[in-house]
């Protein structure tokens, strides 16, 4: 039996073709066509954008523009893949946990507005697995705002101060490892070019995430297709949000009791699937007190599907099947366990 993995990048477009003209060009670096081409292309739709080496890369390089460091305080929320919180404290600042809203799982405002204090010097929003966490919070927050759009590109329109996005290989574009960064991004290019200029007199302590011209020839052939790609996405999607109940774009989240359990049994139907992140202050790096009790149900009653391009209507109708099969393979007794633990209380699939 052929796996159903949880993503696939669709390159069917023009990717082969850019790619082969890049290596033949001599240009393997950013200095080829394709960079300016790739940003060119990522500005029309977006507004200003600079392409980088990851998301990751993205994020850092918004916080340094910003001039975040020693003594400052960057609200990230509590459930996100880890990135945000990790460039806070490479830059010595300290991240502050907030806990997330418990239908959209994106960090929860009102908790955020309260944690802000005076060392607070930005907020990073997470459109979590492409759900929007909200829009021009700049004005709600009167603070600079660094949407991590890394999961949401394409699903949620830009509006923060600057906008990280990410183009890893299971992402809704890919450049294989790759990034982008949207809006008022003039200073962070420096932190992205190395801050030198053609004598190497640095006047910023710059870094080095550029892109590199192969990477940018794919992602060039990928934007081409964005709306085909997420037309095809839809496909799966559609299904999912008709027979099951969960959330997401970018990954489709199913609410269960025993995450665990159901992805055992997914597999053993030949379906790949993921857990959802770990709250982050139960990590080491990240530990802080608080109440996050949204941000650990999330963990607790959440399973990622497989969702993209890749999945077929028939595909997600046999997903969707497994998934009820599951539920109503529930014993009485393990119903009333999970109860007890609180577990019920996310609706199970009709
Ligand atoms: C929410 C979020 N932020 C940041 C990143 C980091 O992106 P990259 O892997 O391109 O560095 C990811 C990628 O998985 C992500 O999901």
């Amino acid at each position: 039996m052929e796996t159903l993995v949880l993503a696939q990048p669709d390159l069917s477009g023009n990717e082969t073709k850019y790619v082969n003209d890049a290596v033949s060009s001599g240009w393997l670096t950013h200095r080829g066509k394709y960079e300016p081409l790739f940003e060119e292309a990522l500005s029309k739709r977006f507004g200003k954008a600079i392409a980088t080496s990851s998301g990751t890369g993205a994020l850092h390089i918004a916080l340094q523009s910003l001039g975040i460091g020693k003594y400052d305080e960057v609200i990230v929320p509590n459930l996100t893949f880890a990135a945000p919180a990790s460039v806070v404290l490479a830059l010595g600042a300290t991240p502050v946990l907030v806990d997330v809203d418990p239908q959209t799982w994106c960090l929860d405002l009102n908790k955020a507005l309260d944690a802000v204090t005076r060392r607070t010097k930005a907020i990073i929003p997470v459109h979590l697995y492409g759900e929007c966490a909200g829009k021009y919070l700049a004005k709600l927050f009167q603070l600079p705002i660094i949407e991590d759009n890394c999961e949401g590109f394409g699903y949620v329109e830009p509006t923060g101060t600057m906008t990280a996005c990410s183009f890893y290989g299971n992402k809704v574009i890919t450049t294989g490892e790759g990034g982008c960064l949207i809006g008022s991004v003039e200073k962070a290019t420096k932190y992205r070019d190395g801050g030198f200029n053609s004598e190497y007199y640095h006047d910023t302590p710059g870094l080095n995430y550029r892109m590199t011209n192969m990477q940018a020839a794919v992602g060039l052939a990928q934007v081409e297709r964005l709306d085909d790609i997420l037309r095809k996405r839809q496909v799966g999607l559609d299904v999912y949000n008709q027979r099951l109940k969960g959330r997401g774009k970018w990954l489709f989240v199913v609410d269960t009791p025993d995450p665990k359990d159901m992805m055992a049994f997914l597999k053993e139907s030949g379906i790949e699937s993921r857990p959802v992140f770990y709250p982050m202050h139960l990590m080491p790096p990240y530990r802080q007190e608080g109440d996050f009790s949204n941000s650990v149900k999330a963990w607790r009653t959440g399973l990622c599907l497989p969702t993209g391009p890749h999945l077929k209507q028939e595909q997600a109708h046999y997903v969707c099947e497994k998934v009820i099969e599951w539920h109503s393979s529930l014993t009485r007794t393990s119903l009333r366990r999970y109860k007890l633990t609180g577990l019920t209380e996310q609706p199970i699939p009709s």
